[in-house]
């Protein structure tokens, strides 16, 4: 047995603790918006407010407390739930009793205004308050606007089971840290989601355990950069308690690795400045730790790169690229783009569609540049690029992603490959879905195979977004 097995072994005898959300007197109607961290949080809110009574509902009509679980990323991401406020107020019109309460990211920068000067919901919650809910509604009930966004250095909600919603019980998400202290210079999230801090592994492990134990088949370890996880260490590299074990995300990932092999293991999100040769050899070594790496690059221009605070060049980017294709040949990679940041000149964007032509992304999430309130960018720089270059940008980023995809998929085409089927298709209940180790989506005919099971398929056809197969 290693260090870490005995560890697990001696401390983690707890069984899964089930968590009724059906039966609860009060009805909670709760919404979600933004990443997956967001989602993962609403699985803490739900249980939280479980153990005080309330039932999680679909039809919002039902429901005495609707909770929106919000996000500042981009100023359209504001508005969507701001239209959705707007429409809940409706609501509350028709039901005196209705309350509604906004939590997440946008809860520390409007609260006042949320709450005093549109008057719009009852209680607004930040990321870091969640406990506190059930004392909130409390003071709500007695006829008080309620509001908690102070932010933590210390809450991972490590203790809290979360309740799974929405689930298909074969894919689920497990928080392992949480905040940033990155400060990119365009990004938010530090502002709303607080400083960096790493859960405590053998909680993660536990749940993953639990996950296995009740069927689930996947687990996404989320972290807003999870290559900077840290247990039992400063950043300055100081043992904080030499009785206990040090664990990076290297050996978080392989103690999750370890659960099950029947439990396949993805992550996200990466950062091209943190992102060790370690991690990767971990990847290689486990066939259930998924050959997938999200990788976000922003800006192909090492310029753009220092004014976004990313902490790397074109160069050490690629560096990283070729980590990735020397350790795991066959792993694919996703990223996120923004154009038109501050000052970008025409021939900065030509450089991020060459580094696009250079490592020829499997997918790829591509933003405008929206300036936020309170960030570093916003007070040092100047949103100075035209929104008509912004959108031109813009398309030609995503032209070129397509045909890199529809490429990509291309390749696959003629070979067979080990899918866990999560669902039936949307688009042909005779079809079921499922996605390889790449995290490419396969649909194939049904046959006798079921969701939740790991089969082979041959694929024989394809578009940028979807392969199609038959089962093998
Ligand atoms: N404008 C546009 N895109 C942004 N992102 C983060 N902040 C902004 C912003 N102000 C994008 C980044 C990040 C992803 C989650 O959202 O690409 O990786
Ligand atoms: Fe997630 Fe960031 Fe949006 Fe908050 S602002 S929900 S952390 S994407």
């Amino acid at each position: 047995m290693t260090g870490k097995e005995k560890l697990l072994a001696e401390e983690l005898q707890g069984s899964p603790t089930v968590i009724d959300t059906k039966t609860g007197s009060k009805k909670l109607f709760l919404e979600s918006y933004g990443c997956a961290m967001n989602f993962s949080d609403s699985e803490i809110v739900a249980s939280i407010l479980a153990e005080n009574g309330y039932q999680t509902v679909d039809q919002i009509d039902d429901a005495d407390l609707i909770l929106v679980n919000t996000c500042s990323i981009r100023d359209k991401a504001e508005q969507t739930v701001r239209n959705r406020l707007n429409h809940f107020k409706g609501l509350k019109r028709k039901n005196q009793h209705l309350k509604v309460g906004v939590l997440g990211c946008m809860a520390e920068r409007l609260k006042s205004q949320l709450l005093e000067e549109e008057k719009l919901v009852d209680l607004v919650v930040g990321p870091d308050a969640y406990r506190d809910i059930p004392k909130l509604l409390d003071e709500v009930e007695e006829g008080q606007k309620a509001v908690n966004v102070l932010l933590s250095r210390e809450e991972t909600y490590a203790d809290i089971n979360p309740v799974k919603l929405n689930t298909n019980g074969i894919t689920a998400f497990i928080s392992i840290m949480r905040g940033c202290d990155n400060m990119c210079t365009f990004c938010v999230v530090p502002f709303t989601r607080g400083r960096e801090r790493s859960r405590d592994p053998k909680s993660i492990v536990e749940e993953a355990r639990q996950l296995a134990e009740q069927g689930y088949k996947e687990v996404t370890l989320l972290g807003q950069n999870v290559d900077s996880y840290r247990w039992n260490i400063t950043k300055k590299g100081e043992v904080i308690n030499p009785d206990e074990e040090v664990v990076n995300f290297a050996n978080l990932m392989e103690m999750v690795a370890q659960v099950s092999p029947d439990l396949r293991v993805r992550f996200s999100t990466s950062h091209p400045k943190d992102m060790t040769d370690e991690v990767l050899q971990v990847m290689a070594k486990y066939e259930n730790i998924c050959n997938y790496i999200h990788l976000p690059v922003q800006s192909g221009n090492s310029e753009v790169l220092k004014k976004m605070n990313r902490g790397y060049t074109r160069e050490w980017y690629m560096d990283r690229i070729a980590a990735i294709n020397k350790y795991i040949p066959d792993c694919a990679i996703s990223t996120d783009i923004i154009t038109g940041f501050c000052g970008e000149t025409e021939e900065q964007h030509q450089e991020t569609l060459s580094l696009m032509e250079q490592v020829k992304y499997d997918f790829a999430y591509m933003y405008k540049y929206s300036e936020r309130p309170k960030t570093l960018a916003e007070r040092k720089y100047e949103d100075d690029v035209p929104e008509e270059v912004k959108s031109r940008r813009l398309t030609e980023i995503v032209d070129l992603q397509m045909k890199h995809s529809l490429e990509r998929n291309k390749k696959m085409v003629g070979k067979d490959y080990k899918i866990l089927i999560e669902g039936v298709s949307k688009k042909n209940k005779d079809e079921l879905f499922g996605r390889t180790s790449q995290n490419t989506v396969v649909v194939f005919p049904k046959k006798d195979a079921v969701p939740g099971t790991y089969v082979n398929v041959h694929v024989h056809d394809c578009t940028a977004a979807t392969l199609k197969g038959e089962l093998i």
